[in-house]
């Protein structure tokens, strides 16, 4: 066995040791994590103000509506049908701005 092959095998150990470590130290990070109640894990955003950019569509557009539906006041913009892209938002009781 030569001294590459020594080499190797010590990094290998040593890669393995520190993924067993790494999983002990984050599964009980998760479980700890886990009993904390969700009201202190949790940031509330009624209330503050909440900037999406492209609004209309895809992300923003989800973005958009879980934060209103979280009571938070959205502001965003779309490039496309400036004005009316953000229409949905207006059944939710927020305050909301169209650019
Ligand atoms: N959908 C995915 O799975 C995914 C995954 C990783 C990253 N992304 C990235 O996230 C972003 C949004 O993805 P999507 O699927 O929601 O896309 P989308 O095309 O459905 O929505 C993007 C929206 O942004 C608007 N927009 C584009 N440029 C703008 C600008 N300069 N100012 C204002 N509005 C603008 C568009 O008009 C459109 O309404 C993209 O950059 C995409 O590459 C998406």
């Amino acid at each position: 066995m030569s001294a590459v092959d020594i080499l190797e095998m010590v990094a290998m150990l040593g890669m393995a040791i520190l993924a067993l470590i790494s999983s002990i130290f984050y599964g009980l990070y998760s479980l700890l994590y886990s009993m904390v109640p969700k009201k202190f894990r949790v940031k509330d955003i009624k209330g503050q103000v909440v900037l999406v950019t492209g609004g209309g569509s895809g992300i923003g557009r989800l973005l958009c509506l879980k934060l209103a539906r979280k009571g938070a006041r959205v502001v965003t913009w779309d490039v496309n049908k400036a004005g009316e892209c953000c229409l949905f938002l207006i059944p939710f009781n927020t305050e909301t701005h169209f650019y």
